[in-house]
């Protein structure tokens, strides 16, 4: 459990816009340069054009950076409620939206508000992922 990372994901969502689905999400990443990008799901009334909260945190993260590492994401934290009891985990879309910035150890914690919940990583959450990286 990375404490700011914790901390940022749950401020963030209570900023999240939500009013369709009411249920908010909050994104914190830690990149490779140790720099702390958020970001909050976005709805809208024309539902499928509203996004994630995964997202908005990269969104954040490629606008502030400029130094190497710094669009490597070492860790990411989701803070929403549990469903059924289990942690919320990232969508589909997200899992391969992180992966285009991380690897196989980027460690993914989902958080409930009172930051309970289980870290995965990266590989567990989507093995075999898409990459053009020829490395
Ligand atoms: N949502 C996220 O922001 N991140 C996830 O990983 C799962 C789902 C949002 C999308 C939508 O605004 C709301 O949660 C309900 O699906």
């Amino acid at each position: 459990m990375d404490e700011e990372l914790f901390e940022a994901a749950r401020d963030v969502r209570l900023r999240a816009h939500a009013p369709y689905s009411n249920f908010l999400v909050g994104a914190a990443l830690r990149t490779a340069a140790g720099n702390v990008h958020a970001g909050a799901n976005v709805e809208n009334a024309a539902y499928p054009e509203g996004w994630c909260a995964e997202p908005s945190a990269i969104a954040h993260m490629i606008a502030a950076s400029v130094e190497k590492g710094a669009r490597r994401i070492v860790a990411l934290t989701c803070v929403a409620d549990p469903i059924g009891g289990r942690p919320t985990t990232p969508c589909g879309g997200c899992r391969q939206r992180i992966a285009e910035f991380s690897g196989p150890d980027t460690l993914v914690h989902c958080l409930s508000p009172e930051g309970a919940g289980r870290t995965y990583t990266m590989a567990e959450l989507l093995p075999g992922a898409f990459s053009m990286d020829k490395a």
